[in-house]
């Protein structure tokens, strides 16, 4: 593809550095509620960035300075090798941004928002057909195309926010909750999306707050807590920071179970389930230990199971309890 070959020359012609977005200091303040607190990021050409926080954290603040909708109080961004202060047309010729809210005009069909895309990105009327029925076609809208938007689903339009996002064909896309309110179908089927255009070389940088989703697709992840990145890394590089994997061992007969809990040092009982809780770390060595010694008190477990600790552990841990969401999950906890 010409384009991101171009894209690519850009980048290596005017960068040392083939990050896709960076940025040092980045500050913002709404009144005297500071939002972002001195955010570095670095994202390399070509693959997923997760920017995580509860709501309220910044996610959408970060999202509107890199693509130049709002302008930082302070510190500094690059953005496919534009600043995004001096060369804000620089920018925003290289991206494609799918806000938090949807940019579909529900008046109109949808086939006419993607022409209304092509007209903004100047392309001809012949071209911006091809590319309407292109997308229209890739993201399994063809059928609805004549119909009035407001008609379609929660999952029909944010598909038709990605692909009126991709009528300029973007080399960097920024995706503010690509998923929130999708249903789990839907929210697979736009994994599926996210996925294919990494494999086209779009560098992408998603906003959320299921740290399911972080994990599925993104190579890097940060976590956003009071204005600062809380933690970065990768999926499993969060994990490890934090304490949380455990064995557990559940039985039926009580007492098996009572003779276990006894002998087991450094175990959480649960009574009511018949379950014990040892903390490891899941190794093989960790996991033999345990056996030799269930072997060598003679009882056996009818259930044994490894936790390793997820990205919501993670979260939790990271995250202050003043922004901690009141889930479903946390309450089960
Ligand atoms: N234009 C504005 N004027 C005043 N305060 C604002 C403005 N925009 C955002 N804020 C505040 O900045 C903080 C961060 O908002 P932001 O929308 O970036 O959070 P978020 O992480 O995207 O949250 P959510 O998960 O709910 O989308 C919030 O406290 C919000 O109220
Ligand atoms: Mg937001």
């Amino acid at each position: 593809m010409p384009s991101s070959v171009m894209a690519t020359t850009r980048l290596a012609a005017g960068q040392q550095s083939p990050a896709a977005v960076s940025a040092v200091g980045l500050r913002k303040s709404y009144g005297d509620k500071t939002v972002l607190d001195g955010i570095d990021l670095r994202i390399p050409a070509g693959s997923v960035f997760a920017l995580l926080g509860p709501n309220g954290a910044g996610k959408t603040t970060a999202v509107k300075i890199l693509s130049t909708l709002i302008s930082a109080d302070g510190g500094q961004a690059q953005v496919a090798g534009h600043d995004v202060a001096a060369s804000a047309d620089g920018v925003r010729a290289a991206i494609g941004v799918t806000g938090q809210f949807s940019a579909v005009d529900g008046l109109i069909t949808g086939e006419e928002n993607m022409l209304l895309m092509a007209d903004l990105h100047h392309l001809s009327r012949r071209e911006g057909r091809r590319v309407t029925a292109a997308l229209l076609e890739r993201f399994d809208l063809t059928e609805a195309a004549k119909k009035p938007a407001s008609t379609y689903s929660g999952g029909m339009k944010r598909r038709l926010d990605i692909a009126m996002t991709l009528v300029g064909n973007p080399r960097i896309i920024f995706l503010d909750e690509p998923t929130t309110g999708l249903d789990p179908r839907s929210r697979h089927n736009m994994w599926g999306i996210i996925r294919e255009l990494v494999s086209d070389g779009v560098t992408v940088f998603l906003t959320t707050q299921y740290l399911e989703e972080a994990d599925e697709l993104a190579d890097r992840i940060a976590v956003l807590n009071d204005g600062k990145i809380a933690a970065e890394g990768t999926a499993d590089e969060l994990k490890r920071m934090i304490p949380g994997g455990h064995v557990r061992l559940r039985f039926t007969d009580p007492a098996a179970y009572q003779s276990a809990a006894s002998a087991l040092r450094e175990t959480t009982a649960d009574d009511e389930s018949l379950a014990l809780q040892i903390p490891s770390d899941g190794s093989q060595r960790e996991l033999r230990a345990i056996l030799d010694w269930l072997d060598a008190a003679g009882v056996e477990a009818d259930e044994l199971t490894v936790h390793t600790p997820d990205l919501d552990d993670v979260f939790f841990a990271l995250t202050s309890g003043a922004n901690q969401p009141n889930s479903s999950k946390e309450a089960a906890r």
